[in-house]
């Protein structure tokens, strides 16, 4: 008897929620169950093309100050994952694109900075090294992808911005949550890390501040 009774609380404690919610769907027609949200680590849908980021803001820079949204009046190249092409040098679609900034630039270096450490620290680590991510005991491969290791040093600038904005293999996207500036000042960092880390082939070939692109 009293195991009997012990079956029915378990049946009627554990079996609860659906017949409750089924209830719910009757009378409202739907339930908290069915909600569009994600599950944990689900890999959302990218953002729709030309899309702007949140809060990207389309204004230029104030004078003295690093510009941290969209060009003005330029119009970014569509590129998806595809045109990413040969690891470091990229697809003729990245091969065009031209860092705007400096290496040097040290308002460039701050925001890049900031983002990274927003954004890339958690898989790559804070001085790019995969070895001391956070993650990395439960990843063991990012530890290969060494940021400021001699291979990723010998990229093209284009090849990290177009990394950054449409994500490759694993590494999801960031040309959403990251502003065109923004791409170009974490790759500076990137740089950074790897000047820091001895592995820059030669630092005299920093690009030039050109166009407002
Ligand atoms: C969720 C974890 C994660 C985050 C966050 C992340 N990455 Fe990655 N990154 C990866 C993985 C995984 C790879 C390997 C990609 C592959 O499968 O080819 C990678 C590869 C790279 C590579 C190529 C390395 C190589 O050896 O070829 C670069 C460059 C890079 N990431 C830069 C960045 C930057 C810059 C950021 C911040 C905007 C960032 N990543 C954020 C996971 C991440």
């Amino acid at each position: 008897m009293r195991k009997a009774m012990v079956a029915v609380l378990a049946v009627m404690t554990l079996g609860a929620c659906k017949p409750l919610d089924d209830a719910m769907v009757a009378v409202f027609g739907r339930s908290m169950r069915d909600q569009r949200t994600f599950d944990p680590y689900e890999q959302p849908e990218g953002a729709p093309v030309n899309s702007v980021a949140f809060a990207a803001g389309n204004w230029p820079a104030a004078p003295g100050e690093v510009n941290i949204g969209q060009p003005e009046s330029v119009s970014i190249p569509y590129f998806t994952q595809f045109d990413l092409g040969v690891p470091g040098i990229g697809g003729e679609a990245v091969q065009r694109l031209e860092n705007p900034l400096s290496w040097d630039d040290p308002a460039s270096l701050e925001r890049g900075e900031e983002i990274y450490l927003r954004f890339c620290v958690v898989c790559h680590g804070p001085d790019g090294v995969g070895a001391n991510a956070y993650i990395a005991e439960l990843h063991p491969l990012l530890p290969t992808y060494n940021l400021s290791g001699a291979q990723v040093a010998g990229y093209s600038d284009a090849y990290l911005y177009a990394m950054v904005r449409v994500g490759r293999g694993l590494m999801p996207e960031y040309g959403s949550r990251i502003t065109h500036f923004d791409r170009w000042n974490v790759v500076n960092y990137v740089r950074q890390l790897q000047r820091q880390a001895g592995t820059l082939p030669d630092q005299a070939e920093a690009p030039a501040p050109e166009d407002d692109r």
